[in-house]
């Protein structure tokens, strides 16, 4: 059901209720002082015709009358007057009744007073019609009048919602104008705006990311087919044919490695970390990694040292994420180094930090906040520059990111490039 109406009705209810226990209270306080002062008037007249009895009897003396009091004087057991009407029936008449005796001149009197309320009730039957009625009316006015404020005040978000609405893809850039004031409309004005703001950078990402996978990926296939494509021309030896097939290998291998660290990437992107990880011993992970990467760089042997890690030294670490953390940032550290690579380990109070240095080129500051980004290698002419599909540092920082770790790059002491990863622990 649309909001206005939902609004409307549950104004029209609301006030319809408001309007029902005031009616409600107004016409109970009415009723209690009317009967109060009944009450009141017809003990009074009793009173009244008690002082006066020396005077009953002398018909020009007697009190005044009134018309919805009626009035019997004994004297002992015998009527000396009565203004009751002939055919009084207490039965069939509304009212109270009340009695007063008293002893005058030796005698004894009684007083039987009786007060008809048949006006009374005809009042307060007449408020109560106009007290449902007017709550009735003002029900019935709030429903048109509701309505309308209620689709003055949702005019903005309705207004709002139809732009949101018709935001293609390709509009994310749009933002809506500056809220004036930060009340509910222009917090809501400011969520969007952020909202696209975010989507707008993901969204570019995604497709920088897309645009920068296929150029990568269709560098060594185009390599491939022109290798296929001249080779069979003519007729080749064998020697001619283990050349080229050498060649292919060299470019599906380069194929197999993108694609299995793309993989990789969006495999960290989606796992969420459980924080559940037996405590791994960092000394001796570290050792084993080292291992390793060394194996890939037969063609370096830069030394590498690592600090001194107390030998219990342990984290709650996934092992994968650790090893692909290290991996990557110690791969760059050699490919990159002349001689010398340091790895340490820190630990603060709330924190551990990991820390891998070289004494290669250094990253120039302008370059540091690119190096994260998918498919990113700092431009060089040097034909000998380390060669990579530049996606570690991406893995890293998803990595760390999925640690909930922090990742920094400075100048190292040692001449090249400091990379340094903190976690809370
Ligand atoms: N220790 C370092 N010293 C100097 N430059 C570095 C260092 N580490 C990274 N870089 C620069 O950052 C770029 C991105 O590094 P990244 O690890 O993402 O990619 P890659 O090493 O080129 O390829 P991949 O790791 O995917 O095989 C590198 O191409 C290099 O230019
Ligand atoms: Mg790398």
């Amino acid at each position: 059901m649309d909001l206005k109406i939902r609004f409307t009705i549950f104004f029209s209810l609301l006030s319809f209720l408001l309007l029902s226990i005031f009616s409600g209270f107004v016409y109970v306080q009415v009723k209690e002082k009317m009967l109060t002062t009944a009450v009141q008037a017809l003990s009074e007249h009793l009173e009244h015709e008690a002082m006066h009895l020396p005077e009953r009897g002398r018909a020009a003396a007697h009190a005044p009358h009134k018309a919805d009091i009626f009035l019997r004087v004994y004297r002992g057991d015998k009527l000396i007057d009565n203004s009751f009407p002939p055919d009084f029936h207490a039965a069939h008449h509304r009212g109270m009744q009340q009695q007063l005796t008293t002893t005058f001149e030796n005698q004894d009197y009684r007083l039987e007073g009786f007060l008809d309320l048949t006006d009374t009730d005809h009042y307060l039957a007449e408020l109560k019609k106009v007290l449902v009625l007017a709550s009735v009316l003002c029900a019935l006015a709030i429903i048109p009048l509701g309505y309308i404020l209620t689709r003055v005040l949702l005019a903005p978000f309705r207004a709002l919602a139809t732009a949101a609405g018709g935001l293609t893809a390709q509009q994310l850039s749009y933002r809506f104008s500056e809220p004036k004031t930060l009340d509910e409309f222009g917090s809501l004005k400011a969520s969007f705006n952020n909202l696209l703001g975010r989507l707008e950078k993901s969204f570019l990402q995604v497709e920088r990311f897309a645009t920068q996978a296929s150029h990568e990926l269709r560098t060594p296939l185009a390599v491939l087919r022109s290798q296929i494509e001249v080779t069979s021309r003519r007729k080749r030896t064998v020697e001619e044919h283990e050349a080229v097939l050498k060649k292919l290998k060299m470019q599906t291998e380069r194929l197999e490695g993108i694609t299995q660290r793309l993989l990789t990437l969006s495999d960290i992107e989606r796992t969420q970390v459980q924080g559940t990880e037996a405590p791994l011993i960092l000394r001796p992970a570290i050792d084993e990694i080292c291992q390793a990467v060394k194996l890939s760089h037969p063609e370096k042997a830069p030394e590498i040292e690592i600090a001194p890690i107390p030998e219990t030294l342990q984290w709650r670490v996934s092992p994968t994420y650790f090893s692909m953390l290290v991996t990557n940032l110690l791969d760059n550290a050699i490919k990159h180094s002349r001689d010398k690579v340091r790895i340490s380990v820190g630990k603060i109070p709330n924190a551990l930090t990991l820390k891998i240095e070289d004494d290669g080129p250094g990253i120039p500051e302008s370059e540091q906040s690119h190096i994260f980004e998918p498919f990113y290698r700092i431009p060089s002419t040097d034909p000998l520059a380390p060669k990579g599909h530049g996606l570690g540092l991406s893995i890293v920082k998803a990595c760390a990111d999925a640690c909930s770790g922090k990742i920094s790059v400075e100048s190292s002491s040692l001449g090249g490039a400091a990379f340094s990863i903190s976690f809370p622990v």
